[in-house]
């Protein structure tokens, strides 16, 4: 058992209508609010309305039309408001982007320069407003975890800025993503999904967060046709929320060698080069990374997988069963109308090695502690297995 710490400050507020309690909990907070949206899926669905309501005795300032793959001209604008009004609190309402945008701002606002600084550099990430949150679309976890991921379009990056930027609150109402189009709901099942197999697929475990990765994983999977086939049903709606906040918030690496995320490291270069939906690069990526790390050594990992998650026969043909275990995640991917290759989404081998060289030279993860050790010519090859 490796040690470990686990730090989970967020208040997760879970259920129909609870956004209603949010001017309680930020009552002490202040009354100037950043307001940070994206593109308009928050007023389609009535929820800007009700927080203009909610809010009425707040003076509200907003950042709006935050991209999908967040960029950093959108930080900056929130971060010069921020500074300039002298803000109280942030209050993020949208999916993974805005959240992760809204924490740039928030310890942007602290910062003496340029907030692009602070996601090359994480010693400079001080102290941080306040962040606040109402998601809807259920993917990433930012909802639950201190870090954010911004694109720079400028320099082709997109990475990922650490801190102590966990919001103090989240609300989660399952019916804020009835309204969630089928791709974005199958790409962020895959994102669910992957943020568990960068925990679970390390070289070592242990039996209790192995059990937690494999209910996460069967959660998703079950839910996720469930939520494509019937939008408005809540229940699997709700289990795709819940998941989606126990991704990345450390729950699932607890006791385990800490993992390097390399599936995470080569999609943000895709995302970066291509400005393509995270969960769709992860989908592609995913089945690639487990064949080329299947050897004799990490079998028994992948056959526990599709013995306790897809329920396969426990047999000696290990190697088979791990086989299989693959081939049903592809086909699970599939299933739920993922790309299963990077030609089908209009990527060819053009960057593949500008990407390897950088995520090599940015990542946080070690890639030579991954399932399978990986170096610059195996990112390569990956990436050419998903053409
Ligand atoms: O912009 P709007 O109009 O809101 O539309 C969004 C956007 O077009 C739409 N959407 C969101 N909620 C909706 C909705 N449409 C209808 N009804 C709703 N209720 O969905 C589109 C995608 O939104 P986005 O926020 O980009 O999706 P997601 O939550 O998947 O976030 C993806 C970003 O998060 C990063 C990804 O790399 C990517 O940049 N990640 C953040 C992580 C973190 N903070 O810990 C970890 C992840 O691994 C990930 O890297
Ligand atoms: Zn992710």
């Amino acid at each position: 058992m490796e040690n470990f710490d686990l730090y989970l400050p967020t208040h997760i507020i879970f259920g129909k209508d609870r956004v209603e309690e949010l001017p309680e909990l930020t009552k002490s907070y202040g009354k100037k609010v950043l307001l940070t949206y994206g593109g308009g899926s928050i007023k389609r669905i009535g929820l800007y309305d009700k927080i203009k309501e909610l809010f009425k005795d707040c003076q509200i300032f907003e950042v709006s039309g935050i991209e999908p793959n967040p960029r950093i001209t959108s930080v900056r604008q929130g971060v010069e408001i921020a500074k300039r009004e002298k803000i109280d609190f942030i209050l993020a309402v949208g999916g993974g982007s805005v959240l992760d945008a809204s924490k740039n701002m928030a310890c942007g606002a602290f910062y003496d320069g340029d907030p692009w600084d602070l996601v090359l550099d994480p010693s400079k990430v001080g102290k941080s407003l306040p962040i606040f949150a109402v998601l809807t679309l259920s993917a990433t976890g930012s909802e639950y975890d201190n870090s954010g991921v911004i694109t720079n379009t400028d320099t082709h990056e997109k990475m990922p800025i650490f801190g102590n930027m966990w919001p103090v609150a989240s609300v989660l109402d399952p019916t804020y993503t009835f309204s969630v189009p089928q791709n974005q709901t199958a790409a962020g099942a895959a994102d669910i999904m992957s943020h568990t197999y960068e925990s679970y697929l390390v070289r070592k475990g242990n039996t209790l967060t192995d059990g937690f990765c494999e209910s996460m994983l069967r959660t998703v999977i079950e839910s996720a046709p469930r939520a494509l086939k019937d939008p408005n049903d809540y229940e699997a709606r709700a289990a795709l929320m819940m998941a989606s906040s126990f991704g990345c918030c450390g729950l699932l690496n607890i006791g385990r060698e800490p993992s390097p995320w390399v599936v995470h490291g080569l999609e943000h270069e895709l995302s970066a080069f291509y400005d393509i939906t995270h969960g769709v690069g992860l989908a592609i990526l995913t089945p690639a990374w487990m064949e080329y790390s299947l050897n004799e050594e990490t079998a028994p990992r992948l056959a526990n997988y599709g013995i306790n998650v897809f329920g396969l026969e426990r047999s000696a043909d290990v190697m088979g069963t791990a086989r299989k275990a693959i081939e049903l995640t592809a086909k699970f991917f599939k299933d739920i109308g993922l790309p299963a290759k990077l030609s089908e989404i209009g990527i060819d081998d053009k960057h593949f090695a500008d990407m390897a060289d950088h995520v090599l030279k940015i990542w946080f993860g070690d890639f030579s502690k991954a399932l399978r050790p990986l170096g610059r010519e195996d990112i390569i090859n990956i990436y050419r297995a998903c053409l």
